[in-house]
């Protein structure tokens, strides 16, 4: 290991023994080098800063061509220069701020300045590299988002252990828990907890958050425990007693052993797809010594995959971020998300009384549904929803078929699931 890697783990080791016995090697690896950035970030204001090769003015500014700058007309100088020079590794440090003003709940403890990825899935594959590698243990209740095990599994070499959700079509409190519990004491584990669900448009009630939390707490008593809070889907709730606040926040202090991190998105939160903008927010204060160690392996790993964070995108949801009609923009959207969701889970419910080889899993969140096929194969549902029934669901093994609500106006659902069903009743009638 490098002396610049050896100096962070050596805070780790001190500070917080469970999070050093949780990193991969990778992650013991990772450091971030005093080269190029890092010597420019000190230089920045210098008179003369020859340093990093950006084009410039000679005084800091970009030295843009004129048909990109005039893309971005409506930017203020500052934020074209924002836009078009590279970003702190990090993030741009306005959006940090305004991010963790987004994210965090006004109750919330203390936890550090998210760090900027290229999207949710680059902050998860992040969190791969410092917590994954070779036989590591990642516990994901099943059915889950099937990118989670190219994350974990085929990049790192971690082993995916995946419990099921469901009992029956009761959504399991305990899955991840009593999976853990299986694994040899003091072994440290990964978990993936992904709420509200992609793809089972779940969200735990109060009763059942309450014991998840617990069960969870419980389970660090044996080991240290990494939980990856994948909030892709954050705010997006429709029914009013199910809480809408991110686990990660009740996941914060409760163990030596919990280590939750947030991975969340302007994705799917603020409906910027294409921008790539996630972010990745610890467990430990802003400029606690363990936040510090663990973001410069975090700046060390950007570097190595990225080079650096996209200016641009960050530069464009700067502008919805410093806007006061954010939040109500936001609501809107999920408004008309949820008008989708009721005109669905209307449309399910009489779809699942009138055809026995269909059965709803729980739906109150999130942008899917997720229904279960009682004998019959998911795949081939799909390929005849494609070939004769002009729709497009995705299926996944065995028997599940995934409902995007999201992109379905609400007028539209109720002959989408007639179809579906129509589809799913000539299969039953051909295998009878
Ligand atoms: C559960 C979940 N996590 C992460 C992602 C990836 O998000 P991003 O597009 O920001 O990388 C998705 C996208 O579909 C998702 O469903």
């Amino acid at each position: 290991v490098s002396a610049g890697a050896e100096a962070l783990n050596q805070v780790l080791q001190r500070e917080a023994p469970a999070v050093w016995e949780a990193l991969s090697p990778l992650g013991r690896r990772a450091y971030y080098p005093p080269d190029i950035p890092f010597q420019a970030q000190q230089a920045r204001g210098k008179k003369y800063n020859a340093t990093i090769g950006q084009i410039t003015d000679g005084a800091g500014s970009i030295l843009a061509l004129p048909t990109v700058r005039a893309a971005l007309a409506n930017l203020s100088p500052e934020d074209v220069n924002r836009a078009l020079l590279y970003s702190p590794m990090e993030g741009l440090p306005e959006l940090r701020e305004l991010w963790d003003r987004w994210q965090r709940p006004a109750d919330a403890p203390l936890a550090s300045l998210p760090v900027v990825t290229c999207g949710l899935a680059h902050g998860l594959a992040l969190a791969a590299d410092l917590f994954g590698g070779p036989g590591r243990k990642v516990i994901v209740p099943a059915p889950f988002w099937g990118n989670y095990r190219q994350t974990w599994a085929i990049r790192t070499g971690a082993e995916m252990v995946a419990p099921p959700a469901y009992d029956g079509t009761a959504w399991r409190p305990r899955a991840i828990a009593e999976a853990a519990a299986a694994l040899p004491a003091g072994e440290p584990a990964a978990v993936i907890l992904n709420l509200p669900s992609n793809p089972g448009g779940y969200s735990p009630t109060v009763a059942e958050r309450a014991e998840l939390l617990a069960s969870l707490i419980e389970a660090a008593q044996a080991r240290p425990l990494v939980v990856v809070c994948d909030d892709a889907y954050a705010g997006l709730v429709f029914e009013d007693d199910i809480p809408t606040r991110s686990v990660f926040w009740d996941l914060v202090d409760r163990h030596p052993n919990l280590i939750p991190i947030k991975a969340s998105a302007s994705t799917k939160e603020l409906v910027f797809f294409g921008g790539r903008i996630g972010f990745l927010t610890l467990p430990f204060a802003r400029r606690s010594a363990v936040a510090e160690a663990l973001e410069a392996k975090l700046r060390g790993l950007i570097r190595a995959g990225l080079g650096s964070p996209v200016a641009l995108s960050q530069v464009v949801l700067l502008q919805a971020l410093r806007n006061q009609r954010i939040g109500d923009e936001v609501a809107a959207m999920i408004a008309l998300m949820r008008e989708r969701y009721r005109a669905l889970s209307e449309a399910l419910s009489a779809a699942e009384r009138q055809c026995d080889r269909i059965q709803v899993l729980p739906c109150n969140s999130g942008v899917f549904a997720l229904i279960a096929l009682r004998g019959l194969d998911a795949e081939a549902v799909r390929q005849k929803l494609l070939a004769e029934y002009d729709v497009g669901l995705v299926a996944i093994a065995p028997n599940y078929l995934r409902i995007a609500f999201c992109s379905i106006e609400a007028e539209a659902i109720p002959e989408l699931v007639r179809r579906t069903v129509a589809a799913i009743e000539s299969f039953a009638i051909e295998s009878m």
